[in-house]
């Protein structure tokens, strides 16, 4: 999508992943070198004196693209008129522990939002990072107004480490790996698809010959990727989640090639049996308008099967525990 201009909301921006992102988003790199962008910048009060310094670096940055910077601890005046919102703002797990216990933490941060989305832009998108990213995208989504079609929760960081260890073993470049799927819930219970990704075009299965390394290792580590940049950074992923949040921005605002796909948490449709009304990763195609579809018929073995329904019981379990919040 070409546009002159960009208004972004980032919620969280005084912290790990904001100090990440903003200065990407203000670089050009994701809307490119000719659309002028306005960030506006979310933060609870006592974190408004950090935000300062920030907003000082981007100045100082005299990034030419850069138009306005709005600095507020008001969700309805960080949205108004955003063309996308990136929910990040929420608190982090800590070692030791999974993401789906921030729920009761974190989740009534995403009643407001969603409801303050309703200032945003008539066609805003909006991406939650927050965690547990999916189970709070569907508490943002059904507080707000805008169409359910515009939520989407982060598992873009999922698809790239899995691309990453794909081509780790296969010992070719990142960009000979696609259609890796993620499906399920950002958690240690997603199942990243190996059986529909390719390398070089041929189908993983057949470049990668050591299927109990696809069917095991490739798995957990992907799934408990999170946990293990926690033990070694004592702080969750940032620089690698804020990359791929804009990852996911791309993504929609391009057309996705025939043929290929990319992955984020939507309203499920009843999509691959998969209950209708989760948060559910799966692949999606975007038509470069904001708009998305699921892509539909990809073989799922019964391995694959059981897998996605772990992950769904999961989420079922998750929007039970916030069903007061929907
Ligand atoms: P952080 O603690 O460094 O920063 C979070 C910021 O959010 C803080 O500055 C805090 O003041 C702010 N905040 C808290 N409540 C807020 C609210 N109601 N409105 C606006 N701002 C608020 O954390 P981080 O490392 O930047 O991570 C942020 C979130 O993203 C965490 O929940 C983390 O688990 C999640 N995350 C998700 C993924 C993913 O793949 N989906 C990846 C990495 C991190
Ligand atoms: C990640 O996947 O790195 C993030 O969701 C942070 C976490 O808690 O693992």
């Amino acid at each position: 999508m070409k546009r002159e201009s960009v208004k972004v909301a980032v919620t969280g921006a005084a912290g790990q992943i904001g100090y990440a992102i903003l200065f990407r988003l203000a670089s050009g790199e994701i809307f490119g070198h000719h659309t002028k962008i306005s960030l506006h910048l979310l933060e609870i009060t006592p974190a408004l004196k950090a935000l300062e310094g920030v907003v000082m670096e981007l100045h100082d940055c005299a990034f030419p693209l850069l138009d306005n910077i709005i600095v507020t601890d008001n969700a309805e005046t960080a949205f108004d008129g955003v063309n996308w919102a990136l929910l990040i703002g929420s608190k982090p797990r800590t070692k030791g522990m999974e993401r789906g216990e921030l729920i009761r933490e974190n989740g009534p941060i995403f009643t407001g939002q969603g409801n303050a989305l309703n200032k945003a832009a008539a066609d805003a998108r909006v991406l939650v990072v927050g965690n547990p990213a999916n189970t709070n995208c569907l508490i943002a989504t059904k507080n707000s107004d805008l169409p359910a079609e515009r939520f989407a929760a982060m598992t873009r960081l999922d698809q790239n480490r899995a691309y990453a260890q794909l081509a780790q073993k296969a010992g070719v470049p990142v960009t000979a790996v696609s259609n890796v799927t993620i499906w399920g819930n950002h958690s240690a219970t997603q199942y990243p698809d190996a059986e529909n990704a390719k390398i070089n075009g041929r189908p993983a299965m057949d470049v990668i010959t050591d299927h109990n390394w696809l069917r095991g290792e490739f798995i957990s580590v992907v799934q408990k990727r999170g946990a293990a940049i926690i033990e070694a950074r004592g702080l969750s992923s940032a620089a690698s989640a804020a990359s791929a949040a804009l990852d996911h921005v791309k993504s929609m605002e391009s057309a996705t090639p025939a043929g290929h796909w990319f992955s984020a948490g939507v309203l499920s449709d009843g999509s691959y049996g998969v209950a209708k009304g989760l948060n559910f990763s799966f692949p999606l195609a975007s038509d470069g308008q904001g708009g998305y579809e699921i892509v539909q018929g990809l073989p799922l073995s019964n391995f694959a099967r059981e897998k996605i329904k772990l992950t769904e019981a999961e989420l079922e379990e998750e929007k039970a525990v916030v069903a007061d919040l929907l």
